[in-house]
């Protein structure tokens, strides 16, 4: 596997594994926009041997906070280590940009990703209502300091 800095030429693949991923995709245009005009955007990908992006993984960074977007991998690739080794790629750039502060915001209802982020330090932070357009689901706020 490897990983790297996404770009432009990527979006068709990310996309792939966004609309696999998530009820509520975002767009072509959303990643066109983080990838051009977003300077806070830090996208990474995940490469398979044939070079296919098998998975992905994005934060702003902003001062020194950063706050994931999105992370996903492909459903015949989960269960390998890809989401935990983009995260900690995530956190090794957001450390280098000397990042104190990591958030993100998760469903409720997604323990699988909640079980990934605690196991990479991230706590509980507090809850938004009906977050989620899509079913009103809340989302948990989680976060992780470095010190
Ligand atoms: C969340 C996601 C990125 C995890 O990626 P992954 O490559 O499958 O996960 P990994 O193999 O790296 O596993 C890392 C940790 O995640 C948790 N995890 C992964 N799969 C799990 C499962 N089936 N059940 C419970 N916990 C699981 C575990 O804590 C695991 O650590 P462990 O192997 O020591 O138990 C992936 O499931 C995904 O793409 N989900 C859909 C998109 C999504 O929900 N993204 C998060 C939005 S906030």
């Amino acid at each position: 596997m490897m990983y790297r800095k996404m770009v432009e030429d990527d979006i068709d693949g990310v996309l792939k594994i966004e609309e696999e991923a998530f009820s509520l995709p975002w767009t072509r245009d959303a990643f066109i926009h983080e990838m051009r005009n977003n300077l806070h955007a830090y996208y990474i990908v995940a490469l398979n041997s044939e070079e296919e992006i098998v998975g992905y993984c994005g934060m702003w960074l902003v001062m020194d906070e950063s706050h994931i977007t999105n992370v996903a991998v492909t459903e015949k690739a989960k269960g390998q280590g890809i989401g935990e080794a983009l995260m900690r790629e995530s956190i090794r750039i957001a450390l280098e940009n000397e990042v104190v502060l990591m958030t993100l915001e998760v469903r409720v209802s997604n323990i699988i990703a909640q079980n990934l982020y605690r196991k990479l330090g991230f706590q509980d932070g507090g809850i938004r209502r009906n977050y989620y357009s899509d079913n009103q689901e809340d989302a948990l706020v989680m976060w992780v300091e470095f010190k």
